[in-house]
């Protein structure tokens, strides 16, 4: 049995992140009976009496999860501190009160910082948290952070070497919330748990792998930070590399957090660095212009609020990643995500290599090749596609798919991925969490890129919003004789 007995301190307890994700979930976690002794202690420099907090956090669970009958009961583990992260006295009131909180829940002096805050405040707390006595405690401690973690691989060092100067690396718990997502951890189960893909799971059988995250939303109020992330930082350097490394990690030893880790890190070893000039053959960049989203007309990403009117943030980035292993030489990972496009979508299509002579030629299409479609979100599925006989009298082939979907009762109790990620954190499992080489190794492939297309101006806007990004992105596949498999709903309609 876990031992799920912990004060839980959020950073940023009155903001956005807080009482729509970590609330809610927090809440399910509690419903279900998953945690043991609790309190959590909301930290902000607002001032907010233990009161005004617990109906803040009522009102976020009821926003999201509607009305509940104990909620009573669960608010009133709740505390509120007013404080200023700069400032080593509010530290030390804080200590006292942990201290006390601790005392009368008997948290066992375990401790999960949480820091759900702008990211230029992650360092600075991690340096007072040790200096102000927090960290010392006779239980664990454990620092939650939010993504970005840096903004390129140098400022990345920097805040780690803070963080690690009041936290082992092991006590870090750097959020990816990709990695919550059930068919996200589903990407490992459906590799290691079959004996028929595993074999053919490299370049003699796997044609490319195509991983799509599009968005439908645009860049809402978030344009000032927007404006210094981009698409390549906010998801790529993260999600999507994540994402890859699932996909083509070698089979782990073992299921823990050490070995799976370091397969991930191994495959990001072998990324084929591109720079300079080269980033052009491999990378794409757009930024949506007006369109349409749902029948409503919408802004270009220019006109958006805080965001400058000759901006060159990119807001779609396409590439094409390429695995240097015995595995995957020669193997393509294509890649695409970007904001206001035609869906809100995330699909993995891994397409196999043609069967080497097609005796089921029908007169007008060949074969279709095999895909393995992976539904990440909205819907959580698999698809496979294979060729069987059209019924009735001639021997032609026709596209079926087997199709497994996560529907029903599962879906409606799919856990969103930071209720995950909170009860991992509580058992101490950092598995669905980014090492800190992986994010080395994740930023100094993002930063070549970064860095080439700073030099070079942009020819912004270059795709319609509501389009599936500008058409380099679909010239990317056609130099190497692909296209990028049209996916909607749990099935991939081929339209060749
Ligand atoms: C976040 C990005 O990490 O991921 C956002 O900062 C993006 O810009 C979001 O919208 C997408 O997450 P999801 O779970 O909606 O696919």
């Amino acid at each position: 049995e876990q031992n799920m007995t912990s004060l839980i301190m959020i950073f940023g307890a009155t903001g956005d992140l807080a009482k729509r994700k970590l609330f809610p979930s927090l809440y399910r976690l509690f419903s279900k009976n998953k945690l043991d002794k609790f309190a959590v202690i909301g930290v902000a420099r607002r001032t907010l009496t233990n009161e005004e907090f617990q109906q803040s956090v009522r009102e976020s669970v009821v926003s999201a999860l509607g009305n509940k009958d104990n909620l009573d009961e669960f608010v009133s583990h709740f505390y509120y501190q007013s404080h200023d992260v700069a400032d080593s006295s509010s530290y030390i009131t804080l200590r006292k009160f942990a201290d006390k909180i601790d005392d009368n829940y008997q948290l066992e002096g375990n401790r999960i910082f949480y820091l759900a805050m702008a990211p230029e405040f992650f360092g600075p707390i991690a340096l007072h948290l040790k200096s102000d006595g927090l960290t010392d405690v006779k239980g664990y401690k454990r620092l939650v952070i939010e993504k970005p973690f840096g903004h390129d691989l140098e400022s990345a060092k920097e805040l780690n070497k803070q963080i690690r100067s009041a936290f082992l690396e092991k006590e870090v718990y750097r959020i990816d919330h990709y990695l919550g997502k059930e068919m996200v951890r589903n990407i490992e189960v459906i590799r290691f748990a079959n004996a028929i893909f595993e074999p053919l799971w490299n370049n003699r059988y796997i044609s490319n792998i195509q991983i799509t995250s599009s968005e439908t939303l645009g860049v809402e109020e978030r344009g000032r930070y927007y404006e210094t992330s981009g698409a390549l930082r906010d998801m790529l350097q993260n999600h999507m590399m994540q994402m890859v490394a699932l996909l083509a990690m070698e089979p782990p030893i073992k299921l823990t957090t050490d070995e799976i880790r370091s397969e991930k890190v191994r495959v990001f070893r072998a990324l084929r660095m591109v720079e300079g000039d080269d980033v052009n053959n491999y990378f794409v960049r757009g930024q949506y212009g007006e369109g349409t989203i749902d029948e409503k007309q919408v802004p270009k990403y220019r006109d958006e609020i805080m965001v400058d009117k000759e901006s060159n943030t990119e807001t779609f980035v396409a590439g094409k990643i390429m695995i240097d292993n015995f595995r995957w030489a020669g193997v393509p990972f294509y890649i695409r995500t970007g904001k206001r496009m035609a869906a809100k979508s995330t699909k993995i299509v891994v397409q196999f290599k043609d069967i080497p002579m097609n005796l089921y030629y029908q007169t007008d299409k060949l074969l279709n090749p095999n895909l393995l479609v992976i539904h990440i979100q909205p819907e959580e599925g698999i698809t496979l596609h294979l060729n069987a006989k059209k019924a009735g009298g001639h021997l032609d082939a026709q596209e079926v798919k087997l199709s497994f979907a996560n529907t029903g009762v599962h879906a409606m109790n799919t856990p969103e991925g930071y209720e995950k990620l909170l009860y991992d954190c509580m058992r101490g499992d950092a598995t669905n969490f980014t090492h800190w080489e992986e994010v080395a190794y994740s930023w100094a492939f993002v930063d070549k890129i970064s860095e080439a297309w700073k030099n070079a101006k942009a020819d912004f806007p270059n795709y319609e919003a509501g389009s599936m990004g500008p058409k380099e992105a679909d010239e990317l596949l056609e130099k190497d004789g692909r296209f990028w498999w049209p996916v909607t709903g749990l099935e991939v309609d081929i339209c060749k």
